[in-house]
C-alpha cells in the first residue's frame, strides 16, 4: 500500500523529498490543495473544511499511513483527523523542542518563523508556555515565503530582499537558532543561510518527521512495500500533465541543492 502526503501546497515537497530518500521502497501519493492554498491566512473554520477534504480524498485512494506535511494543518485538526481515521496521522509541529533542549548559552535567543495560523494557534503557544521558561523564543510569520513557492519562485535577486527586511528586523547576533515551522520554508534555507550568521543553526521538522513514520511501518509490518512511485493531486484532480510533473520533480533537484 501507498503513503498519503498532504500540504496546501507545494511544501510538503520538502518533507516527501527526505522520505523518498529515507524510504525509497514506498509508494507515494502526494496532494496539494492548491486551489486553497495559502492556509495560513484565512479563517480557521475554511482551513478545517479544506483539511478535511483533502484527507478524506487522499484516505479513498488506499493508502496506510498519511503524513500531514503542513505544520498548519496540524495545529488545527491533527487530534479530530487521528479520531476519525483508523490508518496511522503523522502530523508536524515547529521544531521548538529540539530548539530549547540544545540552546546552549542563556542569553542567546530562538526565532520561530510559521504561518501566522500556526503561530497563533493554541497547540503552538503550549508548546512554548511549557518549555520557554527563560523567554528566549520569538515569533516571525513569512507569508510571502509562501507565495513566492507556490509561484516556483527560488530567484535570489527577487526573495533575498523579501527575507531579508524580515530578518533583519532582530538583532541576528543574538539568535541561536531559526526555526523554520513552515514547510514550505525548506525550500529556502540556502538563503537563510546566506542572511544568518554562521553560527545560527536552521532547522525543520522534515527529518524527524520522516523518522516518525518510518518507525510507525516498521511498527506495523508495511515497511518497503512500493518502488517510489509517486502519484500527484492537485485539490482531488490527478496531475497527468508532462509540463507540470516536471515541474515537480525541478522541486527534488532545488532540495538536493538548498539541503546540502
Ligand atoms: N506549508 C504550510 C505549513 O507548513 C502552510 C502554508 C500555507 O498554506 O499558508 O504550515
Amino acid at each position: 500500500m501507498q503513503i498519503g502526503f498532504f500540504d496546501s501546497g507545494i511544501g510538503g515537497i520538502t518533507v516527501l523529498h527526505d522520505a523518498v530518500k529515507m524510504l525509497p521502497n514506498e509508494d507515494y501519493i502526494y496532494y496539494a490543495d492548491t486551489l486553497n492554498v495559502p492556509y495560513g491566512p484565512k479563517p480557521k473554520d475554511e482551513v478545517k473544511k479544506y483539511v478535511f477534504n483533502a484527507i478524506e480524498f487522499i484516505y479513498q485512494q488506499g493508502v496506510k499511513a498519511i503524513v500531514v506535511a503542513c505544520n498548519t494543518a496540524t495545529s488545527i485538526t491533527i487530534e479530530e483527523l487521528r479520531a476519525k481515521y483508523n490508518i496511522p496521522i503523522i502530523g508536524m509541529e515547529p521544531a521548538v523542542k529540539p530548539a530549547v533542549e540544545k540552546n546552549k548559552s542563556a542569553d542567546k535567543r530562538i526565532l520561530v518563523t510559521a504561518t501566522a495560523m500556526t503561530l497563533k494557534e493554541e497547540k503552538l503557544q503550549n508548546l512554548i508556555t511549557k518549555l520557554d521558561n527563560e523567554h528566549i523564543v520569538d515569533l516571525l510569520p513569512l507569508p510571502g515565503l509562501v507565495e513566492f513557492a507556490e509561484k516556483f519562485e527560488f530567484n535570489e535577486q527577487t526573495v533575498l530582499p523579501y527575507l531579508q527586511e524580515q530578518l533583519f528586523k532582530y538583532d541576528l547576533l543574538n539568535y541561536e537558532t531559526v526555526v523554520l515551522g513552515c514547510t514550505h520554508f525548506s525550500f529556502y534555507k540556502d538563503m537563510f543561510r546566506k542572511l544568518l550568521p554562521p553560527y545560527v543553526n536552521i532547522i525543520d521538522g522534515n527529518i524527524g518527521t520522516v523518522k516518525n513514520l518510518k518507525r510507525i511501518l516498521e511498527e506495523m509490518n508495511s515497511l518497503n512495500e512500493g518502488s517510489g512511485n509517486i502519484t500527484f493531486y492537485n485539490s482531488g484532480v490527478k496531475i497527468e500533465d508532462k509540463a507540470k510533473l516536471d515541474n515537480y520533480r525541478k522541486l527534488f533537484k532545488r532540495l538536493d541543492i538548498t539541503n546540502e
